[in-house]
């Protein structure tokens, strides 16, 4: 496979929607999240409000489609159809990394979703190792290139050392993030890639003023699977053996909820049980990309629309069970963790 980077970029949609490439044995250990059942709510269903803020945006749920693509002619149209579906619902979406745009800017219209998607909270996206080298204008350029409300910069070292060619160079990271957080007009949401964030690299986060992350954490797409498919003998073999790399997404959210900072949860969310589990977990929002990236091939903006409003109405249903009328009191509803769950939660953590 060519690596190019749009030609990777093809190659990642390609392999996420039609290769398995889950993690084989970690899972996101959600299953290991019981929420208790409220029997007696006391509410009616338009009493519960899954509404909620973030960055300044008020969303009707608790919900985001990850950042995937952009760059490539499918990725304009892989972009317009879960913007559409997104503006639909009231819900926040993410572009995928614009490093594409950086070498040439006439590609900023396979990341523009405005004329469909105007209200909707948008995400824009690079990665550390291209923030680390670019100034605050030319990073406030990207962002106003496509309108977005924040900016997504990712963590992905397991990923590019997997990766043909991928980035080896992951210093003055920390640095990076506390020049953007001062320079930037936008919010910046640290994320990683599926392998997880834990409760030490929080706490670096906070000290260096970052206010957002997304966990990102593992059990669901395997980032280092996807380079693993597309690499070639000794760097097969080390993504085999790193395949199931990461921090479980259950075990990185008991990690960073108390860093103080705004977690958003994804890696590895199937349903809205799983979305409302890691909501009682402390998120504010929880976000899946692979799923949705199945549906917008199979049907367009109706599917995808389809499969994210059948996961708000599973969340509203598990806040109405577990007795709660919004997602702030599903932070303090009782939940029983399993064994290794616990295990994690009981490391605690420096960002506490
Ligand atoms: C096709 C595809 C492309 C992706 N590209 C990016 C990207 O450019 N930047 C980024 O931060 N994350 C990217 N991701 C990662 C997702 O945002 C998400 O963190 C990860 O896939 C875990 O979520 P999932 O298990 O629901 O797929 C991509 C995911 C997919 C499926």
């Amino acid at each position: 496979m060519s690596d190019r980077i749009q030609d990777r970029k093809v190659d990642h949609l390609t392999l996420c929607a039609e290769r398995d490439v889950a993690f084989r044995e970690r899972t996101t250990l959600l299953e290991q999240v019981q929420l208790v059942h409220q029997a007696l709510p006391e509410l009616s269903w338009d009493e519960v409000d899954t509404s909620v803020e973030l960055c300044g945006k008020e969303l009707a749920a608790p919900v985001y489609i990850s950042g995937m693509t952009g760059g490539t002619e499918k990725a304009e149209r892989i972009n317009a159809d879960l913007a559409t579906a997104a503006q639909a619902l009231g819900i926040a979406m993410g572009l995928g990394s614009q490093r594409p745009m950086l070498g040439d800017r006439s590609l900023a219209k396979t990341y523009s979703v405005r004329d469909v998607a105007p209200d909707i909270l948008l995400f824009g996206n690079i990665g550390i190792v291209q923030a680390r080298e670019l100034s605050a204008q030319a990073l406030t350029d990207l962002v106003g290139a496509v309108g977005a409300d924040a900016l997504c910069v990712h963590l992905n070292p397991a990923m590019e050392l997997v990766q043909p060619g991928g980035d080896r160079d992951f210093r003055r990271g920390e640095e990076t993030l506390a020049r953007l957080v001062e320079e930037l007009p936008v919010p910046v949401i640290v994320k990683e890639v599926g392998s997880g964030l834990s409760a030490e690299v929080a706490g670096r986060l906070r000290r260096a003023g970052v206010t957002h992350l997304d966990v990102a954490g593992a059990g669901g797409t395997s980032w280092v699977g996807v380079e693993t498919l597309r690499a070639k003998e000794e760097a097969k073999a080390l993504g085999e053996l790193f395949w199931d790399w990461g921090i479980p997404t259950a075990a990185s959210l008991l990690q960073v909820r108390d860093s103080g900072l705004t977690i958003l949860a994804s890696g590895g969310l199937r349903n809205g049980i799983d979305m409302a589990r890691a909501l009682a977990l402390g998120a504010s929002a929880a976000g899946l990309a692979t799923p949705a990236l199945k549906a917008q091939r199979s049907g367009g903006p109706r599917a995808v629309e389809e499969l994210m409003s059948v996961c708000i109405r599973s969340i509203h249903t598990a806040l109405f069970l577990c007795g709660c009328r919004s997602v702030r009191e599903l932070w303090r509803t009782p939940r029983v963790l399993g064994e290794e769950l616990a295990r994690w939660a009981d490391l605690g953590g420096e960002g506490a």
